[in-house]
């Protein structure tokens, strides 16, 4: 047994179950165990998005971009809502790659996305910011797009907060695709930390992002659970319980033990596409350790399809500077502290590209 194996079968996961089944059904199934165990059901309903240009400079990045604000409004059988999105575009006269990136806040340039570097690489971003989808606090989820949907009190699977991120991201797309600028087969969403969660959560649903970006996700984002160290799901749910369906919080402690899943399953239910994880070697809360395992953990959802999950060494963890990414997730771990920064930039843009 390899290295990496043994350090996987200490942790006692439960299995992938991919075995003999049609790895779409199971992959369903997967999204469906995810949404009443953790992240809580996203309301099935019809919605529209319409858009409103509200500004357009043609003469970005010395004239070699655009950059435009539209606000979205959706529309669905229970109200309406408006939210702002950027997007900054390579002049171009082929369809490019598009990243959406679910962000903190919406400057450009700004200190998380190195936007003029993203377009000099001929790759579109859009942004919009968490904040102005709901509010980031526990306030009864009376907040942003929140009061939309009907909660019904104590319901175990209701969605969370990262939920309804993750289905903002989904209607910033349904948008972008009318503009018909982009390259279908090269589209990913992108988020950092706790965003990070909400782009993986998002990708798992949302078939048409062929590529998601996982920076420092950690805890209930892309590290394993079981045998993680720093934050752990009693500490999670107690700081930001909101984030969650209600179920969630009745695996801390000792009942992990019993928990039908791990962040593994997360990470496989976005197979067959591509997902990249970025790890920080000092960032102990979010765990780079159980980051890498639960890359090698969710592989065999790509072997499933034939197809390679993380093609990395197994008989050793990750240093500061480890990276690879020849198979369908590919794994980074840059030196330094929590974060997203131009080296990480460099090795998604690199991934995506590819
Ligand atoms: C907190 C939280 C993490 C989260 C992080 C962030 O540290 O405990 O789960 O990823 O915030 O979003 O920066």
């Amino acid at each position: 047994m390899s290295f990496v194996s043994e350090q996987l079968s200490a942790r006692n996961l439960p299995p992938l179950s991919f075995d003999g089944c049609d790895p779409e059904t199971r992959r369903r199934e997967i999204v469906g165990i995810l949404s009443e165990q953790i992240y809580g059901r996203t309301p099935d309903f019809p919605s529209e998005v319409s858009a409103a240009l509200t500004y357009q400079y043609d003469n970005c990045f010395g004239g070699h971009a655009r950059h435009c604000h539209y606000d979205l409004t959706v529309t669905a059988p229970s109200g309406r809502y408006t939210f702002p999105l950027y997007l900054t575009i390579p002049k171009s006269d082929r369809k490019v790659p598009l990243v959406l990136y679910i962000s903190f806040e919406m400057d450009t340039p700004s200190g998380f996305t190195p936007d003029e570097e993203i377009n000099g690489r001929g790759v579109a971003l859009a942004k919009f910011c968490y904040a102005d989808i709901t509010a980031d606090c526990s306030d009864g989820f009376t907040s942003g797009i929140a009061p939309m949907f009907a909660r019904k009190p104590g319901a175990p699977d209701l969605w969370g907060k990262l939920g309804m991120w993750a289905w903002a991201a989904s209607r910033a797309l349904d948008f972008l695709l009318t503009l018909d600028l982009f390259d279908p087969q090269k589209i990913a969403v992108a988020g950092h930390s706790r965003l990070g969660k909400a782009a993986l959560w998002c990708a798992a649903q949302d078939t048409r992002f062929q590529y998601v970006f996982s920076n420092n996700a950690g805890c209930a984002g892309d590290a394993l659970t079981r045998g993680k160290s720093g934050e752990d799901i009693e500490r999670i749910t107690s700081v930001f319980g909101y984030w969650f369906c209600d179920r969630y919080r009745t695996y801390a402690g000792d009942a992990i033990a019993g928990m039908p899943f791990d962040q593994h399953y997360l990470l496989a239910a976005i197979a067959p596409r591509h997902v990249a994880v970025g790890a920080s070697s000092l960032d102990s809360w979010a765990d780079p350790v159980s980051e890498f395992l639960c890359c090698h953990a969710a592989s065999p959802a790509w072997e499933a399809y034939h197809l390679p999950g993380l093609i990395a060494p197994a008989d050793h963890l990750p240093e500061a500077g480890s990276a690879w990414s020849d198979g369908c997730i590919a794994f980074h771990c840059r030196e330094g502290t929590h974060s997203i920064c131009r080296a990480d930039w460099k090795e998604y843009l690199d991934f995506l590209l590819k």
